[in-house]
């Protein structure tokens, strides 16, 4: 009979001490010392035992079951202790914290939109440096030693040759140097002036376009320029090529959207003309081709550039190209 309480004693204590949750503590207890548990059978037939057996079990199981009782309580109250200690600081009733999603800048957002639409039309991505050399930025473009638009005034100078790009239209000799036609590419970026005001920040982005094949015409290029124009805005979107003049185009053309704001009537942003410029194009010069090793006899293509935030500012009625830059999350949490 002793040897009976000793294995319920051990057995007992061991489940005990690796109950885990009240749950299982609780079916511990109910297993030992519930109505039908093994400590309450055993003290129940104690009367069956013999004269002098009888004291000594009952003892033994008495002081087993204050024993039991004492080791399930400290379980209990370290399995809480642990509860405690698991939710320490936690408020399990506060509702979840919402976490905001961040977004793309809106330069890199439109940047992308214009890309897609080119993409689509079958023009690759070209990339091409911020620092340029003089050649690629101004010569190769025939742009001369005496052009205005070399003028310190505009153009950041790293050294005497070296310069931040001042367009995207470097892409061009750089791309046709390595590429021989057809040659179908759209090259975005950042580009640098030395310029500061409401509408011009020293840097800004622009997305250069460039097409070369046997017979590309004019056509060509007012047909691909709409087609960008009316997906880009909206269908409804007229267009106006008007005459220009860029060195490495010719003939060159700026193009003009109706504007957006105003539909045509005349307004402020359109300072009351109706019409708003959005890019310059052109027919590329002879003498580029020429600078790259193509057959000016063989081979015609268009080029154009345009300025991202420009386009931006008309689509989502930015006022001041400076909000671009000033990276105020509440400006920039809206696109
Ligand atoms: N590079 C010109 C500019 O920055 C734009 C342009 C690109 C014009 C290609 C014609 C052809 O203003």
């Amino acid at each position: 009979m002793q040897s009976t309480i000793v294995e319920i004693e051990t057995e007992a204590l061991e489940s005990i001490e690796q109950a885990f949750d009240s749950v299982v503590l609780e079916q511990i207890t109910i297993k030992y010392l519930g109505r039908k548990g093994i400590l309450t059978g055993f003290l129940r037939n104690i009367s069956s035992l013999s004269e002098t057996e009888r004291p000594d079990a009952g003892k033994n199981a008495n002081i087993l079951k204050e024993k039991l009782e004492k080791a399930i309580q400290t379980r209990q109250l370290k399995i809480e202790a642990q509860i405690d200690e698991d939710f320490q600081g936690i408020d399990v009733t506060l509702p979840g914290r919402f976490t905001r999603r961040g977004s793309f800048h809106p330069i890199t957002q439109v940047a992308g939109e214009i890309s897609d639409i080119f993409l689509r039309l079958g023009f690759d991505i070209a990339e091409s440096p911020e620092v340029e050399t003089d050649y690629y930025n101004f010569e190769a473009l025939n742009i001369p030693k005496y052009h205005p638009a070399r003028d310190m005034q505009d153009t950041f100078y790293v050294s005497e040759n070296i310069v931040l790009r001042t367009h995207t239209s470097p892409s061009q000799p750089r791309v046709m140097e390595k590429t021989k036609p057809p040659v179908r590419i759209i090259s975005p970026g950042k580009v640098f002036r030395c310029d500061s005001d409401i509408t011009h920040t020293p840097m800004f982005h622009q997305v250069e376009g460039l097409m070369v094949d046997k017979n590309i015409s004019f056509g060509d290029l007012k047909g691909i320029l709409t087609t960008f124009i009316h997906q880009f805005f909206d269908m409804e979107t007229s267009l106006r090529f008007r005459p220009s003049f860029f060195p490495f185009t010719e003939p060159s053309a700026e193009v003009d959207i109706r504007c957006v704001m105003c539909k045509g009537a005349g307004c402020r942003i359109c300072s009351k003309t109706g019409w708003l410029e959005v890019l310059g194009s052109g027919m590329v010069h002879p003498a580029v081709f020429e600078n790259v090793g193509y057959d000016t006899s063989q081979y015609t293509g268009f080029a154009f550039g345009m300025g991202i935030e420009r386009l931006a500012m008309l689509k989502y009625g930015i006022d001041d190209i400076r909000k671009f830059f000033e990276n105020d999350i509440r400006f920039l949490r809206q696109f």
